[in-house]
């Protein structure tokens, strides 16, 4: 098998372990074994879900950068996406069987209880990021603009780690582990984070200087100092 064929292969086996939990959750239901709170059942399990999937979908690029396997960004959208359509149920169990459909009642839960206004925080910024996942958004953005309006994700696990922690009564181990995982991955973005602030200064600074740099440069090939140009940008070198 070739490795395009290796990569097509493992995507659809984690499409397919994507939607094991699903299945489990809807064999569970026709079966009667929901157990004696099928609605807490259903919450629960979307719920984690969500979160599991979030994190391994933000883990995607850490282990990029640590293995130098570039074939893994293109699991990215299809696990994001997955992670939505976990949240998207995680939401209807929420609107329908624990709210009935009644909007006074969500609007006032959002409002009054933390942990809610937290898990739909994390909702309403994760909107926006499954609608733009088609290449023809990326086209219409632009990469940049894109590439801002789906850095929202960091945000929104943020406020699902928060959510499960203070949804939490007693036993805070389980949502202590997620947040846990979730600043390791965030923390393996700072150095990233860190480059691209000094490139932005750097540009700026040449941007504010540009005419000194233009004339101490021209002099004659002899005396031309070696200044800081817009290229040295893209391999991270600084003054
Ligand atoms: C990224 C977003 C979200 C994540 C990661 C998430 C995650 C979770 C998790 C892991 C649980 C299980 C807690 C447990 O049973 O031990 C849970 C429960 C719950 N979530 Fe979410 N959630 C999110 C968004 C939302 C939203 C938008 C709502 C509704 C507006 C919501 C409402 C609830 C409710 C009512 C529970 C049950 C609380 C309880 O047992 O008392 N969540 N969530």
């Amino acid at each position: 098998m070739n490795r395009e064929k290796r990569i097509a292969a493992f995507k659809v086996c984690l499409f397919a372990a994507a939607l094991v939990p699903i299945t489990a959750l809807v064999v569970a239901g026709f079966t009667g074994r929901l157990g004696a709170n099928p609605v807490e059942n259903i919450t629960h399990t979307t719920g984690e879900w969500t979160l599991r999937l979030l994190l391994v979908t933000l883990a995607i690029t850490p282990l990029r950068h640590l293995t130098g396997w570039m074939w893994l960004t293109r699991m990215r959208r299809m696990l994001g996406l997955f992670a939505f359509f976990y949240l998207m149920l995680h939401f209807a169990t929420y609107a329908v069987l624990d709210a009935s459909l009644d909007l006074a009642y969500v609007v006032e839960d959002v409002a009054d209880r933390l942990y809610i206004t937290a898990g739909f925080a994390a909702f309403v910024m994760l909107v926006p990021l499954a609608a733009t996942s088609t290449n023809a958004m990326v086209r219409r953005l632009g990469p940049l603009r894109w590439r801002r309006l789906h850095r929202l994700v960091y945000a929104a696990a943020i406020c699902g780690a928060l959510h499960f922690l203070w949804l939490v009564k007693a036993d805070l181990r389980e949502p202590l582990i997620y947040t846990g995982i979730l600043a390791v991955l965030l923390a393996a973005r700072f150095p990233v984070i860190a480059r691209r602030l000094r490139i932005r200064r750097a540009t700026a600074s040449v941007g504010a200087t540009g005419g000194e740099i233009r004339e101490r440069k021209n002099p004659g090939r002899s005396g031309g100092e070696r200044t800081w140009r817009p290229r040295d940008a893209a391999s991270g070198v600084s003054n």
